[in-house]
């Protein structure tokens, strides 16, 4: 099938490229001519697995193009999806502004009949006015619209596995016809007929996705629902550890074991310095700010935002009751991304953990696998430096703030070495207290007996 893809970020650049390898002809557009020139020119602007190899195979066999032209793309494409930003307003509200600007775009590029597809994360009855709005600025005759939601469940780091096999694929449509066209685009991978980067030379036996039908709004809910109870979910995980602390348990013993009742299941339930990124902040705000809006008290949400904020202040009591004074120590910072495997920092505890350690005066030597240039740029106060035991010379503390599994396979005895003082503060409770300890280390982290 023929298809565009407005909008060439994480959501967008990861949809087109596995589109266009399971055999469909994409096109893809964005407002940021540089950064079409780069995809054209071949350069990868963000750093995803397997994305950069897909989407040179993939240009390679003339499956994907790019233009800064939008009415081109949108001409170009049978089905088009919309994978534009939807950034929080300063109220938590989601900005809406790039979609309405899409719509407008589409309505007046149109020539022929077009499945429009909301990809972003948007708040329940958007496609209704997506819908609205397509009619209002129509200018074509031939050009008739069908609406569709089919929210993405991709996690950074993970988003081309995650697309090619997942749990489910879920489609909010407003009639049969809609419904079938998304099922005939999502057909290879409902039947694992397409090339998967990820396994070779064959991907693990698994059963097939069910493929969701719902309404529209059922499905822009299904979005936001699933991604605030994976965020209640860590923020419990968060105040169990505060409890482990102040009545002597542990928290990864105690998290293991409700994870084994398969009706909670063991994932999301890490501790530490809680969520970040562009997905579960601003989609907590945002469905709060829905819910209200139609005069529903969303309390069990805003208290998990509230205990996630917490969690920095919480880090920064357990830095400053080992470090005392902040001002003039040397700290060296492991980790900058809101996660591993990826270098996105929006929104990144690490990032907020170093903008408040300079604005108390600390020296800070960090480093993260990916993340160093968007970080230098974002807080150019800080050393950026070459590898971890570059980070840990001559420093007063060390503090863990992502968990990249790479920081436990690190030479903790040299570590100590380097370090003018041995103490480790683990935001991500990422290594192992007892062999930390052993080794002599000062080690303090989230919600396990000291
Ligand atoms: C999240 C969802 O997991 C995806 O399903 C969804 O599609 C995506 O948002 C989106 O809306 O686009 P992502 O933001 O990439 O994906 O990252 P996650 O792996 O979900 O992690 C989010 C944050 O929670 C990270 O800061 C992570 O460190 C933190 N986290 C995660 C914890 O603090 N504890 C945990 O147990 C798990």
């Amino acid at each position: 099938m023929r298809i565009s893809v407005i909008g060439c970020g994480y959501v967008g650049l990861v949809t087109g490229a596995c589109l266009a390898e399971t055999g469909h002809e994409v096109v893809c557009t964005d407002v940021d001519a540089e950064r079409i020139s780069a995809l054209r020119a071949g350069r990868v602007p963000i750093y995803e697995q397997h994305l950069d190899k897909l989407l040179e195979s993939a240009r390679g066999a003339g499956h994907i193009s790019f233009t800064e032209d939008a009415g081109e793309a949108i001409r170009a494409g049978d089905a088009i999806f919309i994978c534009v930003g939807t950034p929080p307003k300063e109220s938590g509200e989601a900005d809406l502004s790039a979609i309405d600007n899409v719509a407008r775009q589409i309505a007046a590029e149109a020539r022929s009949p077009k499945l429009v597809i909301e990809k972003s994360t948007v708040p329940a009855r958007t496609g209704l006015e997506l819908k609205r709005a397509l009619g209002h600025y129509s200018r074509n005759g031939a050009a008739t619209f069908r609406v569709a939601s089919n929210p993405e469940f991709l996690r950074e780091g993970t988003a081309i596995v995650d697309f090619f096999h997942p749990d489910r694929i879920v489609v909010g449509v407003e009639d049969e016809p809609a419904a079938e066209q998304l099922r005939e685009i999502y057909r290879p991978i409902l039947e694992r007929r397409f090339h998967c980067p990820v396994h070779e030379p064959a991907c693990p036996e698994g059963p097939h996705p069910p493929f969701l039908v719902t309404t529209i709004n059922s499905a822009e809910l299904i979005k936001h629902a699933s991604n605030s109870f994976l965020a209640l979910k860590i923020s419990y995980a968060n105040v169990i550890a505060d409890l482990c602390e102040k009545l002597g348990g542990d928290v990864e013993e105690v998290t293991r074991a409700m994870g084994l009742d398969p009706r909670i299941g063991s994932q999301f339930l890490r501790a530490g310095l809680g969520f970040g990124g562009f997905c579960f902040p601003k989609d907590i705000q945002a469905f709060i700010h829905l819910a209200d809006s139609v005069g529903v008290d969303f309390g069990l949400l805003k208290a998990a935002e509230c205990v996630n904020k917490q969690r920095i202040d919480s880090f920064f009591e357990k830095i400053r009751k080992a470090l005392w004074v902040l001002k003039s120590k040397r700290v060296a910072v492991l980790g900058l991304a809101f996660k591993a495997y990826t270098d996105d920092i929006r929104f990144s505890p690490a990032l907020e953990v170093v903008k408040r350690l300079l604005e108390e005066g600390a020296e800070v030597r960090a480093f993260d696998p990916e993340a160093m240039a968007r970080a230098e740029k974002a807080l150019p106060k800080a050393t950026y430096v070459r590898d971890a035991y570059q980070a840990a010379e001559d420093g007063d503390a060390l503090l863990v703030c992502t968990e990249w599994p790479e920081f436990r396979q690190l030479d903790w005895e040299h570590m100590g070495e380097l370090l003018a003082r041995r103490l480790v503060i683990d935001g991500k409770n990422l290594l192992d207290p007892a062999r930390m300890r052993a080794l002599g280390f000062e080690y303090h982290c989230f919600g396990r007996a000291e």
